[in-house]
């Protein structure tokens, strides 16, 4: 029924080899000559646990600026979303859906992949991704051991496999290996950490696994998309650039990005109509075989 795990963040291994080299050139994502996600497609939310209206409103903001531009000046989140548009061509869509606010812990404070799962099955949605958040005070199966955050598929009976991601709020668990660079991080070379730019290192930290999960999930939605490695444990269009978020990057430094001259904070992209910034990771652009970056 799970189709596959997938790790958010290599960031740790990456930190531990002081030789890698971030956003190398010629970085080949194979095509594995299955579907891709284009067209329409709708991302529902299931908020799992205690989250704050303006803790939601920063991801929301997010998902609505992916496929719009309204109001957002350049680099905007929808810049970003583009590059997935290289993938063999055809654009995708993104539209929010349904939100299910599921405050009552009804499976607990510790989740396995199984209740992940069954979890993001309580939307019933063709053309759908169904994204669970789960709160800083919830545990889930190899959260911060291996991964912050992991996205797969179902198949409903006769119906078509549904995409489903997960991603966990690590602010109280492990926010150096699942919010850097708003985080000292837990591994490697130490460097100041970012401003987060909505204030909320847990929740901007969700937008970069976020944003990594959908971009691996459009364009590798049921392992034979792009990507590279084993299939178990996939480098997708933005995993395979981690640890890259402005020009210039290496271990340990993130790259050169914006920073907002009131508060600070670090951003890259904006946000469509809610004058929110972002800090968007590099993704991989299918043109130049290279990790593209907002700035
Ligand atoms: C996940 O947890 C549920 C509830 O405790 C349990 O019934 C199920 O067997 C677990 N699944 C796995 C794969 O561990």
């Amino acid at each position: 029924m799970v189709s596959h795990y997938y790790l958010a963040s290599l960031l740790l291994l990456l930190l531990l080899n002081p030789h890698t080299t971030l956003g190398a050139q010629n970085l080949m994502l194979p095509y594995h000559n299955g579907a891709l996600l284009k067209g329409t497609i709708t991302v529902n939310l299931l908020w799992y646990g205690s989250f704050t209206p303006i803790q939601r409103s920063i991801i929301l903001d997010f998902i609505n600026s992916l496929s719009s531009t309204a109001g957002a000046p350049l680099p905007s989140v929808a810049s970003w979303w583009k590059t997935t548009d290289k993938y063999r061509g055809g654009s995708t869509t993104i539209v929010l859906g349904k939100q299910i606010l599921e405050q009552t812990y009804s499976l607990g404070n510790y989740l396995n992949g199984t209740q992940l799962v069954s979890l993001s099955s309580r939307f019933d949605h063709l053309n759908a991704i169904n994204v669970v958040l789960t709160s800083s005070d919830v545990g889930v199966d190899g959260f911060c051991r291996s991964r912050c955050g992991t996205h797969g598929s179902i198949t409903n009976g006769q119906k078509a496999r549904i995409p489903y991601v997960w991603v966990g709020n690590s602010e109280a668990q492990c926010p150096g290996q699942c919010a850097w660079p708003f985080h000292q991080p837990a591994y490697g070379p130490q460097a100041p950490p970012l401003i987060a730019p909505n204030g909320d290192v847990g929740l901007d930290g969700m937008v970069i696994n976020v944003a990594t999960l959908l971009a691996g999930t459009v364009t590798n939605p049921f392992n034979e998309g792009f990507y590279q490695g084993p299939p178990t444990a996939p480098l997708e269009a933005v995993s395979a650039c981690t640890g890259i978020f402005g020009s210039g990057a290496y271990p340990g430094y993130p790259g050169r990005v914006l920073v907002d001259k009131t508060t600070g904070a670090s951003y890259n992209s904006y946000g469509a109509g809610n004058g929110r910034k972002y800090l968007l990771p590099a993704m991989w652009d299918p043109q130049t075989s290279a990790c593209k970056t907002q700035v």
